[in-house]
């Protein structure tokens, strides 16, 4: 934990890059135990990423400017929760493990690339430095808090039904 200020789109930004450079260590990785705790470490980071753009982030630059774009967001994490719950009942060294984590991958590599090119451009116009400082702060509290609860990947599981509201 950091005491400077964490500008909500640089902190987001950086954990899309963290999330990718993890899941390319996955499928390299032969040994099914090493492979089983890398994806587990990736299942805990995208879940608490999603988390704190749900229940934080977007609520939060919610605007008619940005409506659209965000309820096709809530779309997309539903999927990639969808794929995460699966994958956390397979075992890594399964034929069908390797198939749909590639899906995952590229699914998410996907999303932050629509997030940062058509969202975070709109929110740098809607809100200021010191509002957006604060987010940061409130999401990196949130996911501080999921993480000392344990296994927050685990949580996924009970969201595959639909997408989370836009608050
Ligand atoms: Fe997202
Ligand atoms: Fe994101």
């Amino acid at each position: 934990m950091t005491d400077l200020p964490i500008e909500a789109i640089d902190y987001l930004t950086r954990q899309h890059r963290a999330l990718e450079q993890l899941l390319g260590l996955v499928l390299p990785e032969e040994d099914p135990a090493q492979r089983k705790q890398l994806f587990d470490r990736a299942g805990d980071q995208l879940t608490v990423h999603l988390k704190a753009e749900e229940d934080i982030f977007y609520p939060a630059v919610k605007a008619s400017r940005t409506e659209d774009i965000l309820l096709e967001s809530l779309e997309e994490h539903l999927s990639l929760k969808r794929l995460l719950a699966d994958l956390l009942a397979m075992a890594p060294d399964e034929k069908t493990f390797e198939a749909k984590f590639k899906v995952l991958k590229e699914q998410t590599e996907h999303h932050h690339k629509e997030e940062e090119e058509n969202l975070f451009p709109k929110v740098r116009k809607l809100m200021d430095d010191t509002v957006r400082q604060e987010l940061g702060q409130k999401m990196a509290e949130l996911q501080a808090r999921l993480k000392r609860a344990g296994e927050p990947r685990e949580a996924v599981v009970n969201e595959t039904d639909s997408a989370a509201p836009l608050k």
